[in-house]
């Protein structure tokens, strides 16, 4: 079959491959991120539903304009500036979710070879959706405050840049690390983009889940230059099923943004934004997050505990203060892909590292996701992870 040039690197994501194994009966999956079954408001959505339908029927039903439903944009506003970044109406559109976000500002900005620079690991989905429009990757690597902005800078000392390279970040409780970029390294990595004439995009998918630690300001709050696109989803505080984000940006590059989404999907779910504004304007998403945030933070505690005494010698992992994942190294000479069918046959299901980059190295690394789990099963799912490590140790 002859298809596009675009499609030669568009390959089936092997996470959404995976989940064909987690209706293997009895299967522990710490594999896709996924938000617990046990926190999505089902009563509360089906009165709303009921709500909407009554009170706005034929509107709920209707196309929307492109940039969204706009007393919910108005709501996506106000959260923003209370997390100080400065916005109007006009600098926001709602999206099908943070994954079009990525998927647009790809399409609008990248010529075939120019550069993204992104955290090396990184968002799986984000290379899925860059790929496409056929980028070089440049991954920085990582420590515990981020993405080692030095590294960025010397990167771009050497190579001749392109017209249209960007930065791609996960700053807060990335994915798949679950490492937040420090204040100082956020700050230094405007600078670089100030001095380099490169773009930022944003990907704040995990912020208000945070189980301790103080916050941190978002890169776009500090932007002073219209330096940041910036995107947000109610995918893991609400509900992933509504395909639900939005995106954040200066009003030109804003319009650019809602002419390829109007040529992608002409505008998001308008029954969706509807449930979700009164969703917002009843004060439920503050109650959701109190809820949730108690809910995921016993579940990660109980991963690393679990994790500190099934794992052998040898192994490292990150102790995140928020967000979906736990992220392991083990010793270098095993690789987790050579575990992953002992794993499998052991009814345990993990992400091995090596997918989140694109240079495909991190073979000895692996993404577990704590919050889709309970915690007795949580429990079961690392020992029997532990004694699979421990046998290849050995
Ligand atoms: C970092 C990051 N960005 C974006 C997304 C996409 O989220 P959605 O399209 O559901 O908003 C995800 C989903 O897992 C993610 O982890």
């Amino acid at each position: 079959m002859k298809y596009a040039d675009r499609i030669k690197r568009m390959k089936a994501s092997e996470l959404r491959e995976m989940l064909r194994l987690l209706h293997k009966p009895g299967m522990i999956s710490f594999g896709g991120g996924m938000p617990s079954p046990d926190s999505f408001p089902v009563s509360t959505i089906k009165r709303l539903s009921n709500k909407v339908l009554n009170e706005h029927g034929p509107d709920a039903l209707q196309y929307c304009s492109t940039e969204g439903y706009y007393k919910l944009r108005e709501e996506i506003v106000k959260k923003s500036r209370k997390d100080g970044i400065k916005c109007d109406v006009e600098n926001v559109i709602v999206t099908s979710g943070s994954q079009q976000v990525l998927d647009l500002t790809a399409k609008i900005f990248l010529n075939p070879n120019d550069y993204v620079f992104l955290e090396s690991p990184t968002y799986l989905g984000a290379l899925i959706a860059f790929n496409c429009y056929q980028p070089k990757y440049i991954g920085i690597p990582m420590d515990e405050e981020g993405m080692i902005t030095e590294k960025l800078e010397k990167s771009l000392k050497g190579i001749k840049r392109r017209k249209m390279d960007f930065v791609y970040t996960v700053p807060t409780f990335q994915n798949p690390t679950g490492v937040t970029m420090s204040n100082e390294r956020r700050k230094h990595l405007l600078e670089i983009a100030d001095e380099h004439d490169l773009f930022i995009l944003e990907d704040d998918a995990y912020s208000d889940l945070r189980y301790s630690g103080k916050p941190v300001r978002s890169i776009k709050s500090m932007d002073k230059n219209n330096r940041v696109i910036y995107t947000h989803t109610f995918s893991k505080t609400l509900a992933p099923g509504f395909r639900l984000g939005y995106v954040i940006a200066d009003i030109e590059r804003i319009k650019k943004i809602c002419i390829a989404k109007q040529a992608a999907d002409l505008c998001t779910n308008s029954y969706v934004q509807y449930i979700a504004y009164e969703y917002i304007r009843e004060g439920l998403i503050e109650k959701q997050l109190k809820k949730i945030k108690k809910m995921y933070k016993k579940k990660m505690d109980v991963m690393l505990k679990s994790i500190e005494k099934h794992f052998p010698k040898g192994c490292e992992w990150t102790t995140p203060q928020g967000g979906m994942y736990v992220w392991v190294t083990l010793p270098s000479k095993i690789d987790t892909r050579e575990l992953f069918d002992d794993s499998v046959k052991n009814n345990v299901l993990f992400v091995h590292g090596s997918v989140f980059r694109p240079d495909g190295k991190g073979h000895n690394t692996m993404r577990l996701n704590f919050t889709n789990q309970i915690e007795r099963k949580i429990e079961i799912g690392i020992k029997r992870l532990g004694n699979i490590i421990e046998k290849r140790v050995k």
